[in-house]
């Protein structure tokens, strides 16, 4: 094969309480990446999408993630990509991610496989580096291995692959953009053991929740007392979001990744059409354009179409 395309999934990072290490993957929406080896050195990107997102390869997510792999692979010489997204960037649902964990799975697809998924992940971390100044993982991650993830570590890279139960989850992208690379300049660098040990007690309870597929746990285990106090206020209507989805018969929600979606997990899917209905009630009063899906969690990841 000579021209390799994939879907690549949106995913919710932090996952409330796991702030850059617990993420999951989503099945809706997607990016639609296509590759082929060129015989111009390096990546060429083409865009068709509105976004304009930078073609120069070091400066756009997918190139620097195929340029990382690239720097592996010495007898290829160069790869032509065609992006697509349909995740809107700045949205807080991994749209970077998406691009970036796209684009070397496909790839590697096109390499017979050759690279294992925590080299992937290792490679797509480069394009994370750009969107947003640092490596994280937690939209890489799921997007490569689907499902829940834990990332244990970055250095050395150890990612656990968490069980979950079905669930449903419903996100609201109001119409405003938040820059991760803003959202983390305003984070508190140094926080009281008090906040920590809640912290730590809810991620811990949270990965259990998942395993042991006890929803009642898994909802009072989404609580963040370090992060959540602090980026919520560039949220229009988050408070009054999180209270009535949750009145509604959410398990529990917050800030997708950096934001500016919103999650709320349920474990039906009626709940999940009601939980849309309360958020859109609450931005049409409020006045701000939003976006709104009801989808459940992708355990495949990236995965290849034919076109
Ligand atoms: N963990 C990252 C953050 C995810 O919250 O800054 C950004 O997509």
């Amino acid at each position: 094969m000579n021209q390799i395309t994939v879907h690549s999934p949106a995913t919710v990072a932090n996952v409330v309480c796991g702030f850059d290490i617990l993420g999951f993957a989503l099945n809706e929406p997607n990016d639609e990446l296509t590759i082929s080896l060129s015989d111009v050195r390096g990546v060429t990107i083409i865009n068709e999408d509105d976004y304009q997102l930078p073609t120069k390869a070091e400066d756009n997510v997918s190139g620097a993630a195929l340029l990382a792999l690239l720097s592996e692979t010495p007898d290829i010489k160069g790869f032509q990509l065609i992006s697509k997204k349909n995740i809107k960037p700045g949205s807080g649902i991994g749209s970077s991610a998406a691009s970036a964990a796209g684009s070397v799975v496909a790839a590697n697809i096109l390499l017979n496989n050759r690279f294992s998924k925590e080299d992937l992940v290792r490679f797509a971390m480069f394009g994370e580096k750009v969107a947003s100044g640092v490596k994280h993982a937690d939209n890489i991650a799921p997007a490569i291995y689907g499902g829940v993830t834990l990332i244990r570590s970055i250095f050395p890279l150890d990612v656990i692959s968490i069980d979950a139960p079905e669930l449903y989850v419903t996100i609201v992208h109001p119409q405003i953009e938040v820059k991760t690379s803003d959202a983390r300049q305003i984070l508190k660098q140094r926080i009281l053991l008090k906040d920590a040990i809640k912290q730590w007690g809810n991620i811990a309870g949270l990965v259990a929740g998942f395993i042991n597929h006890d929803y009642d746990l898994i909802g009072r285990s989404l609580e963040d007392v370090i992060i959540e106090p602090v980026r919520s206020i560039l949220i229009p209507g988050f408070d009054e979001i999180k209270l009535k989805c949750k009145e509604a018969g959410a398990l529990g929600g917050g800030i997708s990744g950096s934001g500016p979606s919103i999650f709320m997990l349920s474990q039906h899917a009626s709940t999940a059409k009601i939980v849309e209905d309360v958020m859109k009630d609450i931005y049409n009063r409020i006045g701000l354009a939003y976006h709104t899906h009801v989808t459940t969690i992708n355990k495949q990841g990236v995965k290849q179409i034919v076109l």
